[in-house]
């Protein structure tokens, strides 16, 4: 019943609440002009994969919810929003339908409503390899998300408090489940060092989940009438920053999704320039769904990729792939951070595609 109630109120403060207070940090990078793209409109293609899962596009409906009753109508009003504009989608933790089956009707409807779809299923880190297998089974997933939140639950009263054990319990599911793995965060984003101990256990994708979006610490503050300092609130690695330590970490064949604060088309289309194979969104859709509708969030959305090609065109890239290959100067914090982590920033800046593309 808890869970129940938890569920109503994080999509409740997660349309009342703004992002941040901290910044993702996309405004640091900068993606460089390019005035003689030579391509044309129709070349441009945005398809991509996730652990060789097909995507149509590079932006993912991040995990929102289930549980609860009341969710239901949410989640199929996101799965006719996936099936409409053929997004791929990830459910809220089906932790409380694992625990309690009857409630597993308000994630099989996102498989209902979009038979064909990319869907992913979604649980924690102490989950076990069975519970896993089950979630995946509920809803005919083609990829589990696991996800890392320990910033969400020390703030919840009634959160988890021991973290131990949990990279041989994601290496137990890996082993158990026969779809790829997906590790999230959910809005503290991935450091380098973390992300090379999820790539040794054979994590398949990393999902970054940084700092800048829906801020999870301020949702469970408000549900448990909490004040926390704008430090603490600021909490997390930005996720530009956490992108590119991860896809350092890991390396440019790495699937990495990037995520947390991902907010308007410039953003996907720099995240996909630092190495990212797709892009999520989790915030933004529940806002567009509750203030337009279906209607109105297929039109936002249609123009949000629309606004993407622009950008792509504009700087030469006719596919996610390509876009990965053009110069990015980065700039203030996100540089500094970097260059002390001893990442080395020029490469983004001296890449030769621009000059590739006049020969
Ligand atoms: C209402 C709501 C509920 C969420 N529930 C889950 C969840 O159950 N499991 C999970 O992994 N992430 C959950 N998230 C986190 C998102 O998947 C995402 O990681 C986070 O919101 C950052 O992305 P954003 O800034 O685009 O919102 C939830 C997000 C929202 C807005």
């Amino acid at each position: 019943m808890i869970r129940q109630s938890r569920k109503l109120e994080h999509l409740k403060y997660s349309i009342l609440l703004d992002d941040g207070p901290a910044a993702a940090g996309f405004t640091d990078f900068h993606l460089v002009h390019n005035c003689l793209p030579n391509l044309s409109w129709e070349d441009i293609e945005i398809a991509t994969a996730i652990a060789a899962i097909p995507l149509s596009q590079p932006v993912i409906i991040n995990a929102i919810t289930g549980g609860a009753p009341d969710v239901t109508a949410i989640n199929r009003m996101l799965a006719e929003f996936a099936h409409i504009t053929g997004t791929a989608m990830a459910v809220g933790s089906q932790y409380s339908a694992i625990e309690t089956p009857t409630e597993a009707e308000s994630y099989k409807v996102v498989r209902e409503l979009n038979p064909d779809g990319i869907l992913f299923a979604n649980l924690g880190a102490h989950a076990s390899p069975e519970a896993a297998v089950c979630a995946v089974e509920m809803i005919g997933a083609q990829a589990i998300q696991i996800h890392l939140n320990a910033g969400q639950e020390i703030i919840m009263s009634e959160g988890d408090r021991n973290f131990t054990g949990y990279l041989a319990n994601i290496e137990a599911i890996i082993n158990k489940v026969n779809v790829p793995v997906i590790v999230k965060e959910v809005g503290c984003g991935i450091a380098r060092e973390q992300a090379q101990a999820l790539a040794g256990i054979g994590v398949a994708v990393i999902d970054v989940g940084g700092t800048g979006g829906t801020n999870f610490l301020a949702i469970e503050a408000a549900r448990n009438q909490l004040t926390l300092s704008d430090e603490m609130l600021s909490w997390g690695i930005p996720t530009a920053i956490s992108a590119v330590e991860v896809l350092a970490a890991i390396g440019e064949n790495a699937n990495v999704i990037i995520s947390g604060g991902v907010r308007t088309p410039l953003d996907v289309a720099k995240a996909l320039a630092l190495g990212g194979r797709a892009t999520a969104i989790a915030g933004p859709i529940v806002k567009v769904l509750s203030d337009k509708g279906i209607e109105g969030a297929v039109h936002w959305y249609q123009q949000f990729i629309t606004d993407l090609k622009r950008y792509m065109l504009l700087v030469g890239a006719c596919s996610i792939k390509d876009l990965s290959t053009i110069p990015i100067v980065v700039t203030g914090f996100s540089r500094e951070w970097l260059t002390i982590r001893g990442i080395n920033i020029t490469q983004f800046a001296e890449r030769k595609k621009n000059e590739e593309s006049m020969a």
